[in-house]
C-alpha cells in the first residue's frame, strides 16, 4: 500500500516511467537522436537516486519496446550499446543495496548485454533497497502472451486459471501493483508499456522531455498522485 510521508504526500509503493522524448530534446539542440539518448542514461541513473529519496519500494523504466526494433538502425545500435553503460551503472547501485529486474525478453539482446543483464541481477537478487526494474524489448502484449505459454506449457488445468495465475506469470511476478504511471515528452499514451499492470494506475503525463527530467518534476507528479481520489471501483 502506498505510504504518506512528512510533506503530506503519498508515496506511490511502485511508479512506471516511460523515458520518452530523448529524440525531440536532441533535435531542439541541433544534436544527433543518440545525443539524446546519452542525456536520457543519466536522467534515468538521477532518477533512480530521487526515488529512493522520497521512499519509493519500485521503480520500472521503460528503455526500449519491442516496437523500437523498427527504429533506423543505426540508433538502436547506439541504444543497444548505451544500455551496456546503463549495466555499467547498475553494478555500481548494487553496491548501495539497489536490487534490478529486468523485463522483457532478452532473446534478441546481444551476448554481451544478456551476460550483463544476468551478472546484475545475480548480484543484486538478495538487496533490500529500492527495487529499480528495467524494461529492454518489453511489450505490455509480449508479456501477456508470454505468460500465457508459460501457464499453458505448465499445463495449469483450466478451472484454476484465473487473473492472480496470470499476473503471477507476468515478467512483473512479485512486485508490488503499479500505483502511479509518469509520461514525460507530452505524449498521452501507454505505447504498450504494463498494460496488464497498470489497469488501475494513475497517469501522470508531463510536458518536460526526459533528459530535461529533474527530482521538482517527480515531486510534482507524486503530489498530482496524492491528490488524486483512487476508487479502484468502489464509491
Ligand atoms: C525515448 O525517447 C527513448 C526510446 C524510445 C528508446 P525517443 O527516442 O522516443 O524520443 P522522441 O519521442 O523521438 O523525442
Ligand atoms: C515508448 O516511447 C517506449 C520507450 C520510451 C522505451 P516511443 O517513443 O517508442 O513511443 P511512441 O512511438 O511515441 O508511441
Ligand atoms: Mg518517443
Amino acid at each position: 500500500m502506498p505510504e504518506i510521508n512528512d510533506d503530506n504526500l503519498t508515496i506511490p509503493e511502485h511508479i512506471g516511467i516511460i523515458m520518452d522524448g530523448n529524440g525531440r530534446w536532441a533535435k531542439k539542440r541541433g544534436l544527433p537522436r543518440t545525443a539524446g539518448h546519452v542525456q536520457g542514461a543519466r536522467a534515468f541513473r538521477k532518477c533512480v537516486g530521487y526515488c529512493r529519496d522520497f521512499g519509493v519500494k519500485c521503480v520500472t523504466f521503460y528503455a526500449f519496446s519491442t516496437e523500437n526494433w523498427k527504429r533506423p538502425k543505426a540508433e538502436v545500435d547506439a541504444i543497444m550499446k548505451l544500455f551496456s553503460q546503463y549495466l555499467d551503472d547498475a553494478m555500481k547501485m548494487t553496491e548501495e543495496d539497489a536490487k534490478f529486474i529486468f523485463l522483457g525478453n532478452p532473446e534478441p539482446l546481444s551476448d554481451e548485454l544478456k551476460k550483463k543483464i544476468k551478472i546484475v541481477t545475480d548480484a543484486s537478487a538478495e538487496n533490500k533497497g529500492i527495487i529499480c526494474c528495467i524494461a529492454i524489448n518489453y511489450g505490455g502484449r509480449d508479456d501477456i502472451v508470454h505468460a500465457v505459454k508459460d501457464i499453458i506449457a505448465e499445463n495449469v488445468p483450466i478451472d484454476n486459471i484465473n487473473e492472480q495465475t496470470l499476473s503471477e506469470h507476468l515478467y512483473t511476478k512479485g512486485l508490488p501493483e503499479v500505483d502511479l504511471i509518469i509520461r514525460p515528452s507530452g505524449e498521452q499514451r501507454l505505447s504498450n508499456f504494463l498494460i496488464w499492470q497498470a489497469a488501475y494506475a494513475e497517469y501522470v503525463f508531463m510536458d518536460v522531455l526526459w533528459p530535461d527530467f529533474e527530482k521538482e518534476h517527480l515531486k510534482n507528479a507524486i503530489e498530482e498522485f496524492s491528490r488524486r481520489n483512487r476508487r479502484f471501483g468502489g464509491i
